[in-house]
């Protein structure tokens, strides 16, 4: 029986759990493929002992022995960021080794390249854990949908910012306390950056564009937004119109541009994704040929993310047995029909709004914010207002119909003038 010998770099939360699943799952996985994946070394930055089932298996930190290990046929970076990664992952590919990573921000960032070298020394690279943990979206794009022209992708793709939005609906806390709490108990980083403000949902958009549109994606062209700046009173009004704010990304093919965004938006009750809760990913995707498909499960986790990443190991392996690499394009379109396609600017988009306004309780504020409104081609659905606040302010709180961005924004910096309007305007897109 063939062996297929793999090399780890990294033993962190995803390296030792590839390894636990390759582990584990041996004798399944050597029934699935025809071969015996064995983890050959392990690169890392400093040397420690494993856990005893990998007694045996050499832990190195001399980069040149690893790489130079002709008998390794497939190189797994796990190590995350751009550099050394980076370095990594072309040294391997052009020593004409196979990659597996689940770097989503490297794949984001420097995908162009990567694949263009990997094309050029004709080896695979998998990156399936990358985007949604455990969820095989990567595959589903490649394989499962290749079929269908895609017309819109829409996911919570970051388990913790859902985490918090889940806490922070389900308890009425608001955010900075939960966020504390996730730091606590080890669900959320102690920089939690990424996560909150929305950067790292918008690189796993970015690569769910590439794989569902064959296109090219700047990640600064998506407009990104985070959920600091949500308050608990936005949630219960929400709930009063009848939704659920969830940290979305949402991309829409409209032909001759496409639209992509990250934002806290209200979603519909009855929505599949806003029953989506805690650290849960789910990705929505709308095909020509099939219609609605969902996936949904666990965004983030060592064995979820293992079993992704062995998911890639997998079909290397199953290509390089049979002398089928690249036998499925590593990006679903082949190279040379990725095209840089034209990102929607946000003030051409539309959607319906929420605002809340903090304004003095006077005579005439109402009157004075419509107006506004109204000149900007805004026009209201429903208002709230809510009872004087313990500072002697009132929130109002407004649901509009259908308005563009780049009103929204004139109007509200009109409003935000006005001396009975004492703070920022909470605005937040309502899904349709
Ligand atoms: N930090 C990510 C999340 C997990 O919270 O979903 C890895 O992508």
């Amino acid at each position: 029986m063939r062996t297929i010998n793999i090399g780890i770099i990294g033993f962190g939360t995803v390296g030792s759990g590839t390894a636990q699943v390759l582990h584990d799952q041996a004798e399944l996985i050597t029934k699935r493929t025809g071969a015996k994946i064995v983890l050959k070394s392990i690169l890392v930055r400093t040397k420690r002992v494993l856990p005893d089932e990998f007694s045996d298996v050499p832990v190195m930190v001399d980069e040149d022995a690893f790489f130079g290990d002709p008998e390794l046929d497939i190189i797994v970076e796990l190590i995350g960021g751009i550099e050394p990664a980076k370095s990594y992952i072309l040294r391997a590919i052009n020593g004409k080794k196979h990659v597996v990573t689940a770097n989503k921000a490297l794949i984001s960032a420097c995908g162009v390249e990567i694949f263009a070298a990997a094309a050029e020394n004709n080896v695979e690279v998998g990156f399936e854990g990358s985007v949604a943990g455990g969820i095989p979206i990567i595959k589903t794009f490649k394989e499962g949908l290749a079929a269908n022209r895609i017309e819109s992708i829409l996911g919570i793709l970051n388990g913790t910012a859902n985490y918090i939005l889940s806490e922070m609906t389900n308890k009425g806390l608001p955010f900075a306390e939960v966020l504390k709490t996730a730091q606590d108990l080890g669900y959320a980083e102690a920089d939690p950056t990424y996560d909150v403000e929305g950067i790292d949902t918008a690189h796993k958009l970015a690569i769910l564009m590439t794989m569902a549109y064959g296109m090219e994606v700047d990640v600064s062209a998506i407009t990104t937004e985070g959920i600091t700046k949500i308050e608990p009173i936005d949630i219960t009004l929400g709930k009063e119109f009848g939704y659920r704010i969830k940290l979305l990304a949402v991309s829409r093919n409209h032909g001759e541009h496409i639209e992509a965004r990250v934002q806290p938006t209200l979603l519909p009750d009855d929505h599949l994704l806003a029953a989506v809760n805690g650290p849960f990913n789910a990705v929505h995707i709308k095909g020509d040929m099939v219609g609605d498909v969902l996936l949904y499960g666990p965004g983030a986790g060592k064995m979820a993310t293992g079993s992704a990443v062995a998911a890639d190991i997998i079909d290397i392996s199953r290509n390089i047995l049979h002398g089928a690499e690249n036998r499925v394009s590593c990006l679903s379109y082949l190279p040379e029909f990725i095209q840089p396609r034209r990102i929607t600017p946000i003030a051409e988009l539309e959607c319906p709004f929420y605002f809340r306004f903090t304004t003095l309780d006077k005579p005439s504020v109402l009157a004075k914010i419509s107006g506004i409104l109204g000149r900007h081609n805004i026009s209201i659905e429903s208002v709230i207002q809510q009872g004087q606040l313990d500072d002697g302010t009132v929130p109002i709180v407004m649901r509009t119909h259908s308005s563009c961005e780049a009103d929204v924004e004139k109007a509200l910096e009109e409003i935000e003038a006005l001396a009975i309007v004492t703070a920022p305007v909470v605005k937040i897109r309502i899904f349709v």
